[in-house]
């Protein structure tokens, strides 16, 4: 018997004033985007806007639904915008926030295990991986170097073909 360990590093910052310029502005982009979320069931806002390697912009927003499994992550809005208006370009990060009228926004949230499956494959089709700014509307910021680190063990096409 042999035991592992799986560990990963990200980056923590107090505040988004100490970002680099660009994570600052794609964070600060995140925030604004809330405000398009569709989620008067839970009125948890989340926003997530990519920055793709040819220096486009595409944002996503959770949409909810009165049958609530219909409802869909911000992130996952965003990936299936990026693969059709894009096709074959790669995302090079993306920064995610919320917003909320019931809990206070101040620390990053990390995008559930669907998105991250979601995200993965994302990385796995373009061959690149993917930075992830996390940002409430104030407080720490985590940066994480690929999507892939917040899915070990994850189940991917290699198993399948
Ligand atoms: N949500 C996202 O859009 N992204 C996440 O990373 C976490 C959760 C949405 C789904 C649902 O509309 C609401 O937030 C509350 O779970």
């Amino acid at each position: 018997m042999k035991e592992m360990k799986f560990e990963f590093e990200y980056e923590v910052y107090d505040d988004i004033s100490q970002l680099a310029e660009q994570d600052a502005w794609l964070l600060t982009e995140a925030r604004v985007v809330t405000d398009q979320a569709y989620a008067p069931y839970s009125n948890f806002h989340v926003g997530a806007v990519a920055i793709l390697e040819n220096g486009e912009i595409v944002a996503g927003t959770n949409q909810e639904n009165a049958s609530y499994p219909v409802g869909i992550c911000a992130e996952r809005v965003l990936l299936g915008s990026v693969a059709t208006l894009h096709p074959n370009v790669a995302v090079k990060s993306i920064a995610i926030s919320y917003n909320s009228e019931e809990v206070k926004s101040d620390h990053p949230i990390s995008p559930c295990g669907m998105c991250r499956q979601a995200l993965l494959e994302y990385e796995t089709r373009l061959k690149q991986p993917i930075r992830l700014i996390l940002g409430g509307m104030e407080g720490k910021v985590y940066i994480i170097k690929t999507a892939m680190q917040l899915l070990p063990f994850a189940f991917t096409k290699s198993e399948l073909i």
